[in-house]
């Protein structure tokens, strides 16, 4: 596990910065600094990341779901996946893994204060095994769960990717599901773009359409497909939301709150976030 060193770039101090999160030092807002002005929209995209595991998350609680495995779970910067799967079931349980020190304090601090149902848990998520005993204090590996892993593919090579989604699928119980999302940008030469970022932070690889569409291997991946992350179930669901409570005349719930715009309305653009969710 990486030391805290805050002259030195971190992965998810980096990725914080561009959410607009406050747990970053001058070597993250610096790198990330030339990173907007060789790629102006990975803030916007980071923002859209988020945006898309907070509605998968919150489609997977709908289907029923209330373990959820967040693995490179990040910062807890709103939206997390706690308060996404919490805000339509409760007693939702969560197990959160990293292995960024600053996280980890984060995430600890959180337990700390209290709060039931959340495991954190601190490696590296290679180790599968290892990950899924700790994970195993807080989920019931036997029930279904929503395995998220989100913006973390983009830092193994495709083979890596494939192999470790593969082995946590074959962790879960029937009617689990995966969420997955990746950093994607179409254009020629686009891996030297990601040059600095990997001299100072992590190798990122660009994934092709068809690479991270073969992440999910045979499972189903769900309509609308692997598709930009706006265009994932942008338009919320109401029919499909729980009813918790009679609010004021006037007053709607957030849950219902479409802020995101139609899919046919979306600019095309060369960069964006790559996403699918599948049913295991
Ligand atoms: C770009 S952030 C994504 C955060 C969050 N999943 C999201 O999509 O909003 C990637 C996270 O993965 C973590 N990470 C990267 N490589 C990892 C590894 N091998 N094991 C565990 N965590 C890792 C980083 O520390 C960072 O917090």
């Amino acid at each position: 596990m990486a030391e805290f060193d805050p002259r030195v770039p971190s992965i998810a101090r980096v990725y914080d910065y561009f959410l607009g999160g406050k747990d970053n030092f001058a070597a993250d807002r610096d790198l990330a600094g030339q990173m907007i002005a060789m790629a102006p929209l990975v803030p916007v995209i980071t923002r859209e990341n988020r945006q898309f595991l907070a509605r998968a998350v919150a489609w997977a609680a709908n289907q029923g779901t209330g373990q959820f495995i967040d693995v490179g779970c990040g910062m807890p910067t709103t939206p997390n996946t706690l308060e996404s799967a919490r805000a339509v079931t409760a007693g939702a349980r969560v197990a959160y893994i990293d292995n960024d020190p600053v996280v980890l304090s984060h995430l600890n601090a959180l337990t700390a204060k209290g709060c039931a149902g959340v495991t954190v848990v601190a490696g590296d998520a290679r180790e599968v095994p290892a990950i899924l005993g700790s994970v195993s204090t807080g989920i019931d590996l036997s029930a279904p769960a929503c395995l998220v892993m989100g913006y973390l593919l983009h830092f193994f090579p495709a083979g890596t990717a494939r192999d470790l989604v593969a082995a946590y699928a074959a962790a879960l119980a029937p009617g689990s599901s995966l969420v997955l999302s990746a950093i994607h940008v179409d254009r020629q030469g686009a891996e030297e773009g990601f040059d600095d970022y990997s001299t100072s932070v992590a190798r990122v690889y660009n994934h092709s359409v068809e690479e991270f569409t073969s992440f999910f291997g045979p499972l189903e991946v769900l309509p609308p497909g692997v598709v930009d992350a706006r265009q994932w179930r942008a338009r919320a669901e109401p029919a499909h939301l729980p009813q918790r409570e009679v609010l004021p005349p006037g007053v709607i719930d957030a849950r219902q709150q479409r802020t995101w715009a139609e899919p046919a309305h979306l600019p095309q653009r060369e960069e964006y976030s790559i996403v699918g969710v599948a049913r295991i």
